[in-house]
């Protein structure tokens, strides 16, 4: 799984045959600017996963429901949830729990709504929670974040998704549940894994958890491009005639017997 915020993205990982596309909140960080997931809302996300949708249309397409657009109540996670489902064909919706959600879950599932539940590092909850950290590395966390994982799936979740938790902590979790387990920072004993686009691209400048791989660096090459676009421009080396258009010969005739006329 990766994340993917537009159409033509999509077009690239669908032909690279990625499983599953995540329009992840972490659109206001990567694409937005913004420090926090937290200013995602419920038009950018349901507009970006129809985009991605366009693009992929056989991914497994996971719509990532933003701050407050859950959580208030069952009743609005039910309608905002439907949203992902049925204006923008995803496949599934995420949210961030912990036992406190699994009324939520049950509801939304019992509402045909497929949830996947994102456990460990919450971002839309780190100002409660003390910032980016890793969560469960004290044993009495730990066994929290089984235990949560375990509420979620009798609550009816169809996945977990696991943040930044120690491997031990996902393993034992991957180890008990039925559920397809995808983890980010969370070692490799989950069923997949997800990375932000971004990050693993070395794409815009953002400064990834170590754990995260890079697989290019495309950001060096966008400069380049851009660079050589610009004095390419300067110097008139851009456009050359295979860049620019011709008129017909027989209109340009015509044209250039039109313009004389008019000049008398
Ligand atoms: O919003 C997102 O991109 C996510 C991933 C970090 C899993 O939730």
């Amino acid at each position: 799984m990766l994340t993917c915020y537009d159409c033509a993205t999509a077009r690239l990982m669908e032909q690279a045959e990625i499983d599953s596309l995540l329009v992840g909140d972490t659109y206001a960080e990567v694409c937005l600017g913004h420090s926090t997931t937290l200013p995602a809302t419920m038009d950018h996300m349901v507009t970006l996963a129809a985009a991605v949708r366009r693009g992929s249309p056989t991914a497994y397409l996971v719509g990532d429901m933003p701050y407050l657009s859950y959580q208030v109540c069952p009743e609005e996670a039910i309608r905002n949830g439907g949203k992902f489902m049925a204006d923008a064909g995803c496949d599934c919706v995420k949210i961030e729990v912990d036992r406190r959600l699994v009324k939520t879950v049950e509801a939304m599932s019992a509402a045909t709504l497929p949830v996947m539940a994102h456990l460990g590092l919450k971002p839309q909850s780190i100002q409660t929670t003390g910032g980016y950290r890793v969560q469960g590395k004290r044993a009495g966390d730990a066994l929290g974040i089984v235990e949560d994982a375990k509420m979620m799936e009798d609550a009816g979740a169809i996945a977990l998704l696991l943040e930044a938790v120690p491997v031990e902590v996902a393993a034992t979790i991957a180890e008990s549940t039925e559920l397809p387990v995808i983890g980010i920072c969370s070692g490799p004993h989950c069923d997949g894994q997800v990375l932000v686009m971004h990050d693993m691209l070395g794409y815009g400048g953002g400064h990834p958890p170590r754990s995260v791989k890079q697989y290019a660096q495309v950001h060096d090459t966008f400069v380049d491009a851009f660079r050589a676009y610009a004095k390419d421009v300067a110097t008139e080396a851009f456009p050359s005639v295979e860049n620019s258009i011709a008129m017909d010969p027989a209109e340009l005739a015509e044209f250039q017997r039109a313009l004389e006329s008019r000049h008398g």
